[in-house]
């Protein structure tokens, strides 16, 4: 399958989680085996050579991640929501496009240095990604760059991530 027809897998669905939102749901993608394919190996060739770990942001984001570090042959870091860590490098709050959120670090697993990639699945307003990647830099690293399925144009997440590098697969 190719990537066109993969990202077609993604279905819309409004009103979703409240009114107003069109909620662009991955699941058919992910459930679909040549698709999720598809989608792993291109996310594989938007993270640059000299990348060491990947990051990958709870929940989506680890299946991602998952997938594109066994392709890579790179390890993964996971940023997680609340309470999961007995340990963390570090803990942020952030806004949503809906709602408001926290995101930990588990420590001592980002080296200082440490070239990482961060990958999820959609860029919406940013804050998730931008989260993430405050967390690896005041643990140490360096954001090679963000990598993401789905860019929602109309809330500009790339504007939060202050000029960091954005590879997306498709920006609707
Ligand atoms: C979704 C999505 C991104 C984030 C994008 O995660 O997977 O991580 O929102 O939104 P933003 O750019 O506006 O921050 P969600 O928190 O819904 O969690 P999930 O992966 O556990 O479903
Ligand atoms: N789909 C999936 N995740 C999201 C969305 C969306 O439309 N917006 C923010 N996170």
């Amino acid at each position: 399958m190719n990537l066109d027809e993969a990202l077609g897998l993604i279905a819309e669905i409004p009103d979703f989680p409240e009114p107003g939102v069109l909620f662009r749901d991955l699941s058919p993608l992910f459930a679909h085996g040549p698709g999720f394919a598809a989608v792993t190996d291109a996310l594989a060739g938007t993270v640059e050579p000299d990348v060491e770990l990947l990051a990958a942001v709870e929940a989506r984001g680890f299946m991602l991640a998952a997938a594109v570090g066994y392709a890579r042959g790179l390890g993964v870091v996971l940023v997680r929501k609340p309470g999961k860590l007995p340990s963390v490098a570090g803990r942020v709050d952030y806004a949503l496009e809906y709602g408001t959120a926290t995101l930990e670090l588990p420590e001592n697993v980002v080296r200082t240095g440490a070239r990482v990639a961060v990958v999820d699945d959609v860029l919406a307003t940013g804050g998730t990604v931008n989260a993430a990647c405050t967390l690896l830099e005041n643990a140490g690293g360096v954001v090679s760059g963000v990598s993401v399925v789905l860019e929602l144009a109309a809330l500009d997440g790339r504007a939060a991530l202050g000029g960091r590098k954005v590879s997306s697969l498709q920006v609707v």
